[in-house]
Parts: C-alpha cells; sequence; structure tokens
C-alpha cells in the first residue's frame, strides 16, 4: 500500500480528477459526471483495487491522520479538495478561534458535548478531523457501500480521535430516506453537519437539503466546502436561500488550472 502526503498543494490524486472550471452546462466530457454515472448505474466489483494511504498533518494537534482511498471503486473513496479546505478551515479554528466563524456555535459549549454529523463522508477525512481536533461526537455517514472504507479510516485514527476525548460513529445517510435519518436523532438533532463537495448531482439537490432540515438543530449550522463546477449548481442554493441563511465564510485561492477556489458556506436555519 503506498503511502502520500495530502495537503492542497500537492493533493495530485484527487485534483488531477476534477474537471477544470466550466462556462456551460458541459456535463457529457466532464470526468466527474462521468464517475458519477458509473457509481450510479454500476458498482465497481473490479478485483484489482488499487488503495494508498494519505497522511493529513493537522497542525493545531501535532498529530497526522490516515486515510485509505481506493481510486479504482469510484469517487466516494477518493480525498476531494474541498475536503482539505474544511480540514483546514477546523484547525485553524483551534489555533485561532476569535476569528473563526465556528467560534459562536462552540461559545460556552464544551467540545465533548457537541454533536456533529458529516453527510456524503467519502473518505472519513472531515468528520475524523472534527473529532480529532474538536473532541466532539461526530457521525460520519454514506451510502451503504462506502461503509467499510470509513470503518476502516475511523479504526485507522482511534487514537488521535481519542486524544481529546472525541468519537467517531459510522452510520448509513441515503440523502431524502427517511428510514435512515429516524435512527441517526433518536438523541435528537445535530449542533452542526458538515459536507464537502456534495453538491453536484442535480437530482440530489431536494434529497440534500430535505435531509439538513430534518437534522440540524435550532441554533444549528451546516458548515459546506465546495469547488464550483456547473452553473446548475445555483440552483442548489436558489433552493437553500429559502430555508437557510447562507453566507460566504472561506474562499481559497483558485486550485492550478481553474478560475475558481473551494469555497466554504455556513448555512443557518432561517426558523
Ligand atoms: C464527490 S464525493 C465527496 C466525498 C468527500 N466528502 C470528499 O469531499 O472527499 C460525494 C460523496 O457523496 C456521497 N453521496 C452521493 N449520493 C449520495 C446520496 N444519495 N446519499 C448519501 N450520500 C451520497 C458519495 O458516496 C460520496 O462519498
Amino acid at each position: 500500500m503506498a503511502v502520500q502526503d495530502s495537503t492542497n498543494e500537492d493533493n495530485t490524486d484527487s485534483d488531477n480528477q476534477q474537471p477544470q472550471d466550466q462556462d456551460d452546462d458541459d456535463i457529457d466530457i466532464n470526468p466527474l459526471h462521468i464517475a458519477i454515472e458509473e457509481q450510479h448505474n454500476q458498482p465497481n466489483t473490479n478485483s484489482s483495487v488499487s488503495e494508498s494511504l494519505q497522511k493529513h498533518h493537522i497542525a493545531s494537534i501535532d498529530t497526522t491522520l490516515l486515510t485509505r482511498i481506493l481510486p479504482s471503486q469510484g469517487l466516494s473513496f477518493q480525498l476531494w479538495p474541498a475536503a482539505t479546505t474544511l480540514v483546514n478551515f477546523l484547525d485553524r479554528h483551534l489555533t485561532d478561534p476569535t476569528t473563526s466563524p465556528l467560534s459562536n456555535l462552540l461559545t460556552n459549549r464544551p467540545y465533548h458535548s457537541l454533536r456533529i454529523l458529516e453527510l456524503g463522508s467519502g473518505t472519513g477525512l472531515v468528520g475524523i478531523a472534527a473529532a480529532s481536533v474538536l473532541g466532539a461526537n461526530v457521525t460520519i455517514t454514506d451510502l451503504p457501500h462506502v461503509l467499510s472504507n470509513l470503518r476502516f479510516n475511523a479504526e485507522l485514527n482511534n487514537k488521535a480521535i481519542a486524544f481529546r476525548g472525541g468519537c467517531v460513529d459510522v452510520q448509513a445517510l441515503r440523502w431524502g430516506e427517511v428510514e435512515d435519518f429516524e435512527g441517526l436523532v433518536v438523541d435528537g438533532p445535530f449542533d452542526a453537519v458538515l459536507g464537502s463537495d456534495v453538491v453536484y448531482y442535480e437530482e440530489l439537490f431536494e434529497p440534500l437539503l430535505k435531509t439538513l432540515c430534518w437534522l440540524l438543530s435550532d441554533g444549528g449550522v451546516f458548515l459546506m466546502a465546495h469547488l464550483k463546477r456547473w452553473k446548475k449548481e445555483s440552483g442548489f442554493f436558489r433552493k437553500a436561500r429559502k430555508v437557510f441563511r447562507v453566507e460566504k465564510v472561506h474562499t481559497d485561492a483558485p486550485l492550478q488550472g481553474s478560475r475558481n477556489g473551494v469555497v466554504v458556506y455556513s448555512f443557518a436555519s432561517k426558523k
């Protein structure tokens, strides 16, 4: 198994598979779209699975997290640039809480009582970093076929997660599926929901928003890292603004070869 260092600068495995910024809804030639089609139409049963471990240094806790990526298995098994941005964002919260938009949420709350859920977790890095950095109780979720890799990655980082008193639970959550949601909120809704690179497929806009409304507590926040690829994504934000106050809280420098950088948004309930 190969070991790679993963930062915004040298995250080459996943970045090379990202489409360039486009003006049109040119989805037919977009590699991400092709990957999504593959995932939805036929789960990969290829027996020659390539795998490697990526290293992610978390400066605020001076710890290196490890995640297994399985690029040949599809888009859920890779780390996308938005995830790296969200991890860096969480990392900076601990080093400079005064300027962090997370501070409002965390004021007067012991971190270990924070209940956080990550949706569309992929490799699980964002949720694992949140548990490790904040010492929070984090549920990482994805489609059922992604869960064994999520469990593997949570187990791989159990010492880092426990260091500040955090914990990670792995659960299935298919957006818009009420039976998945019901099992997750038996202890109540979540203080924060995290998501990176979860807005890309028009048919999922409504189920994703419905899921957020179900999961978030009053006063809770959805932090979403997003790299704009297609104009149609504005449809997601239009729908979201009907139920949430949406603010940009951070913008990365453009990715190499793109006009866009990853943006972190906060969504707060209008209720
Ligand atoms: C582009 S990947 C991003 C993965 C990870 N968040 C990251 O940034 O590295 C999108 C993720 O959303 C998940 N996903 C797609 N459709 C979903 C659905 N209907 N319900 C739940 N998760 C879904 C995929 O399995 C995948 O892990």
